[in-house]
């Protein structure tokens, strides 16, 4: 059995102080839950005020929306996998949809902070997804099996073991458009058949798929019942801390 894997990712929301009252009704909401993996994913500058008061309470983990790809050195800006290991970061998404379109980041780039992470002991969440346009030109396959052998390019089995993947459908991001669950199940199934090509079918079993795209507490069960769907990586929902503790309620449902 597969752990259920449910994440928060803020983007670029939340001040230190937003982020403290979100953990007051949160943590609050889900003390009990420990039957899967729980991850708020807040911006750079709140990660030290998330990960203090996360490491009282052992069954949340503080993650990063990304980091350089760079060890250290001149590179104004960025963040190396060193600085966020020091704040207790356990998780990394690498390669979002958004970096990916606005900020250039290729199957390489995505490769190469892969690599880093995984070398700094941090857990990738590593997103892929298709657009609009490449779903109606019937490429969704073609767009997915491009971005996972690029992106998890000469990880070892052990390595694939600590990534998470995130099918997050391009379309369906921020849209209120979910794919239906028959849609993210083909697409989940998909990929861990292209997993077993590049590694073996018993890293394929093992790697947990999340999906991500207009996950709300209403569509959740539904979602969270396929069998290739492990979890959620959870946007817009996820700064609400009632609605993102309903997506944790929903998904404890489908356990008991
Ligand atoms: P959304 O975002 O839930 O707002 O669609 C998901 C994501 O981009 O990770």
């Amino acid at each position: 059995m597969r752990k259920k894997i449910i994440a928060a990712n803020w983007k670029m929301n939340m001040t230190v102080n937003e982020a403290d009252s979100f953990l007051d009704t949160f943590l609050l909401e889900v003390s009990e839950e420990n039957r899967l993996d729980m991850v708020i994913i807040p911006p750079f500058t709140a990660i030290p005020r998330v990960s203090e008061r996360l490491n009282k309470v052992q069954n949340v983990k503080v993650g990063a929306q990304n980091l350089s790809a760079e060890k250290g050195g001149a590179f104004t800006g960025e963040i190396s996998a060193s600085m966020l290991r020091e704040l207790f970061v356990r998780n990394v998404i690498i390669g979002h949809s958004e970096r990916r379109a606005l900020y250039g980041e290729t199957d390489a780039i995505v490769n190469k902070k892969m690599h880093t992470a995984l070398e700094a002991s941090l857990k990738p969440i590593l997103c892929v997804g298709e657009t609009l346009t490449q779903r109606d030109a019937g490429k969704v396959e073609e767009v997915l099996e491009t971005q996972l052998k690029g992106s998890l390019a000469g990880l070892t089995a052990k390595e694939l073991h600590e990534t998470v993947i995130a099918y997050e459908p391009v379309w369906a991001i921020g849209t209120g458009r979910t794919a239906s669950p028959a849609q993210a199940q083909v697409a989940h199934a998909f990929i861990r058949k292209v997993i077993e090509a590049i590694s073996d079918h018993s890293t394929a079993d093992k790697i947990r798929i999340q999906y991500g795209g207009s996950v709300k507490p209403d569509n959740t069960e539904a979602l969270m019942s396929q069998p290739d769907i492990d979890g959620a990586l959870v946007g817009g929902a996820s700064l609400d801390p009632r609605a993102f503790s309903e997506i944790v309620k929903h998904t404890c449902k489908l356990l008991d």
